[in-house]
């Protein structure tokens, strides 16, 4: 492996020193390029550029290989709590017994949220997307919360109100009676229990549910640089607070290409099951037709050329929560014989198109009996510690840099401003 990268331009060869990570990853560091060449790289999408360096997630697209701080995905998935996946991933290691309990004693005490927090989240209309007033919540947060309190401190609080917040949310839209969390309880637990339960009953929290969720939120925590992960750093770079960034990551998050797919799929599902007219061939043959405006939904990733090790973990786990559950969703066989139309064909082989996370997530929260469009904040609540990650460790990185990306400046050349009448 070289340690320089030779940039010929102008006539001229410049020097560029090359930045080779843990796992091999190569990048050419190109910090000084404009000051010695006066010339930037152009990466519109930013597909070729790394914004940072960090020690949080590995993804080996090519390899379909997922590690959260140097774990398996499919490890920690089926080995461990999502409150120590959290924790981990926060705070670089997995916790011992003692951490641990103190931890869930930590989270257990700032379960609760603010009076003016259950109060604002009465004030939305019932059927507003509860993306958008996550959003809200998430930045309302920050008046609620001590201002002098250190940085650990935010932190488990955000991650411990996170489910009330989540719960508040779905029985409000509901126009139910919130129910406060409860001590003792697992995180994916104690989030049932809010959205479930009836006010004044007991609820008993079936364990195969309570594990299918545990499941799916380790699965969420985090994906490297991603749009909304990329997003929390940008926002955090001009020191703006946590909870202005993790409301910003909330809204990349948002979008259908990002997050917001999984509500998608399960809406393209939906209509394959109620179109009459067209068959999934025809659904795979629109989505090879760019002038139809239809794309795969949970279909391709920028990263993964192979399958998404998410996807293969949330196929299997589909299956067994429908079994344990006793659920037959139509939805569950339309989605296997889309992929596997999309897997056998051409477009789809050459462009190394596959499953992403979002292809049968929405399966699952379907049959725990979550709402449609509550799934993109099923993704939030899992993601919310991978986005206080990256967050803590740009905050924490003396050498960062507000990220202020250039650009080639394609408009019209300087000219003078006509007066009205000489102007069309
Ligand atoms: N259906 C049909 N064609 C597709 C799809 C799809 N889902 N995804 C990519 N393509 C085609 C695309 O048209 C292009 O074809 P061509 O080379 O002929 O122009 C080629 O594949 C490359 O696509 P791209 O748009 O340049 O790829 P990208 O890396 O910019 O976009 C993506 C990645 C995830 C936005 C895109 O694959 C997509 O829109 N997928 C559907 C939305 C989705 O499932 N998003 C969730 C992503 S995973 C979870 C997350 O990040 O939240």
């Amino acid at each position: 492996m070289t340690e320089k990268a030779t940039l010929h331009l102008n006539g001229n060869d410049y020097e560029l020193d090359v930045v080779v990570g843990t796992e091999g990853e190569v990048g050419i560091d190109t910090l000084k390029l404009r000051a010695n060449t006066k010339a930037i790289t152009l990466d519109p999408g930013y597909g070729n550029t790394g914004s940072c360096t960090s020690a949080i997630t590995f993804i080996d697209g090519e390899n379909g290989v997922l590690h959260y701080r140097g774990y398996p995905i499919a490890q920690l998935a089926e080995k461990v709590s999502f409150e120590e996946v959290a924790y981990m991933i926060v705070w670089g290691e997995l916790p011992t017994q003692a951490q641990l309990d103190a931890f869930k004693v930590q989270l257990d005490e700032q379960a609760m949220l603010p009076t003016g927090i259950y109060d604002l989240i009465k004030t939305f209309p019932r059927d507003a997307h509860p993306m958008g007033m996550t959003q809200a919540v998430c930045a309302a947060l920050e008046s609620y919360s001590a201002p002098d309190a250190d940085t650990n401190t935010h932190i488990i609080s955000f991650i411990a109100k996170f489910k009330a917040i989540t719960a508040a949310l779905y029985r409000h839209a509901k126009g139910e009676p919130i129910i406060y969390p409860t001590s003792g309880l697992s995180y994916a637990g104690d989030f049932l229990k809010m959205m479930y339960a009836r006010p004044g009953n007991d609820y008993e929290i079936d364990t195969a549910v309570e594990a299918a969720m545990n499941k799916l939120l380790i699965l969420h925590v985090d994906h490297e640089q991603n749009c909304s992960a990329s997003t929390v750093r940008m926002v955090g770079s001009s020191q703006a607070s946590l909870y202005a960034s993790i409301s910003a990551g909330v809204g990349a998050l948002w979008g259908p290409l990002h997050g917001g797919a999984n509500q998608r799929v399960l809406e393209m599902l939906d209509s394959i099951k109620n179109d009459d007219d067209r068959t999934t061939a025809d659904y795979v043959a629109m989505a090879k037709d760019r002038d139809s405006g239809f794309r795969l939904m949970g279909f391709g990733h920028r990263v993964y050329k192979n399958y998404d090790p998410r996807a293969r973990i949330l196929k299997a786990a589909t299956d067994e929560v429908l079994n344990k559950l006793g659920v037959k969703d139509p939805l569950l066989s339309i989605a296997k014989e889309l992929e596997q139309a999309a897997l056998e064909d051409d477009y789809f082989v050459q462009r190394k198109l596959f499953p992403n996370v979002d292809f049968y997530s929405g399966i699952i929260y379907r049959a725990l009996g979550i709402p449609v469009n509550m799934f993109t904040v099923m993704f939030a609540l899992g993601r919310l510690p991978g986005w206080i990650a990256q967050w803590k460790e740009l905050s924490d990185d003396p050498k960062a840099r507000i990220y202020r990306p250039r650009q080639i400046y394609i408009g019209e050349t300087k000219r003078d401003v006509p007066a009205i009448g000489e102007r069309g």
